[in-house]
């Protein structure tokens, strides 16, 4: 069997080589360049494609691998909201995504980000190397003493809820589909409205859908406490930033940590050189922010994570083309 990766970056090369070792039976090529319509061709002849991007998988490209015998598609990551789920389907294509490389990666960033807020750690830093030792008027708060609102209770969510526990936060938590075990608990609020209405500190960790596009508006702002913090490692796409933009204006938010952008593709993962050669303006409103902490998609980014991207795909792509079958099958 042969398969394709594409979009394969240097750090991910030694785990390829390593893949590629341990399973001798298969023929693997590393493209570093991302699946689209000017690289899709350099696919045929092979079973299986193994891809990261945040750039979409368009009907265009899968209707393409499709005509050259290709059905089975691995990606390297959780998220499989750029992926075209018609265009998967009239191809006969099964996808594989990694649902649990390391939730444990993306948890810890995101609780890293919540004691940078609380704990003005982006303002000490700041003041610090312009020589400035004053305490105030930069007074935190303390995590123990704040309620934390989950957005969505899988894999990453949960992993945040073990992470708070040890700090004695009140947790609580919305997800459509409750975790048994968190519901006999009695973590879950019934409906969103009332998690943004008891929690001091919001972090999301559910999918982006069509039907959560922009959950995070106007609307929801107004039925937060005030002065709450807000934190997403999920998806630009849930979070309408001029909405945001506007709550930390008026200090409805006192702090955002912001892994994800909705308008990140293109931005993110590259030298601009300078701050103010970022071209994306409300990009850099955000990032200017003292109480705003941006980090480019690096949640995933941890040595074990890039590991088990790479290696779990392989398999899963592996798998595919010799049973038809995969644990990690996505189904739309
Ligand atoms: P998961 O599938 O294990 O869990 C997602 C949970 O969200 C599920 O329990 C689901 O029922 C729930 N959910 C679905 N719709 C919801 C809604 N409207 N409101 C609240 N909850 C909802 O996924 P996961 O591994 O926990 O990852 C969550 C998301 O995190 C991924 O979909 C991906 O977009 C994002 N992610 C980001 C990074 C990063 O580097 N920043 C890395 C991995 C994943
Ligand atoms: C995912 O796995 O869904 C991510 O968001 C990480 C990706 C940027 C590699």
């Amino acid at each position: 069997k042969k398969i394709i990766a594409y979009g394969v970056r240097k750090d991910e090369m030694p785990y390829f080589k390593k893949w590629a070792e341990d399973n001798s039976d298969v023929q693997v090529k590393t493209e570093p360049k991302l699946l689209d319509d000017s690289t899709v061709s350099e696919a045929k002849g092979f079973d299986g494609v193994d891809a990261y991007q945040q750039k979409p998988y368009t009907a265009s490209v899968l209707n393409k691998l499709g005509s050259y015998g290709i059905h089975a598609l691995s990606l390297r990551n959780v998220g499989v909201d750029n992926v075209d789920a018609k265009a998967l389907k009239a191809n006969n294509m099964k996808l594989t995504n990694v649902p649990s490389y390391s939730p444990e990666a993306i948890a810890e960033l995101a609780v890293t980000d919540m004691l940078r807020l609380v704990r003005r750690g982006k303002i000490f830093d700041k003041k610090i190397m312009h020589g400035d030792l004053r305490w105030a008027p930069d007074v935190a708060d303390e995590m123990d003493k704040m309620t934390v609102g989950i957005f969505g209770t899988g894999h990453i969510g949960r992993m945040v809820i073990k992470i708070l526990r040890g700090f004695g936060s009140k947790i609580i938590a919305y997800d459509p589909y409750p975790n048994p075990k968190l519901e006999k608990e009695g973590i879950y609020v019934k409906n969103p409205k009332e998690l943004y209405a008891k929690s001091d500190i919001i972090t999301i960790h559910a999918p982006a859908l069509k039907s959560n596009y922009h959950m995070i508006n106007a609307k929801a702002f107004s039925e937060m406490k005030d002065g709450v913090y807000l934190i997403n490692a999920a998806r630009g796409t849930l979070v309408d930033t001029d909405a945001l933009i506007k709550a930390l204006d008026s200090g409805k938010v006192q702090g955002a940590g912001l892994d994800t952008y909705e308008n990140e593709v293109g931005n993110f993962n590259k030298n601009w050189g300078s701050l103010d050669a970022i071209p994306d303006a409300r990009l850099k409103n955000l990032i200017k922010r003292d109480n705003v902490i941006v980090t480019p998609h690096i949640a995933f980014y941890t040595k074990i994570a890039v590991k088990n991207m790479v290696e779990f795909s392989m398999s899963a792509n592996k798998d595919l083309l010799e049973t038809g079958k995969s644990d990690k099958l996505v189904k739309f």
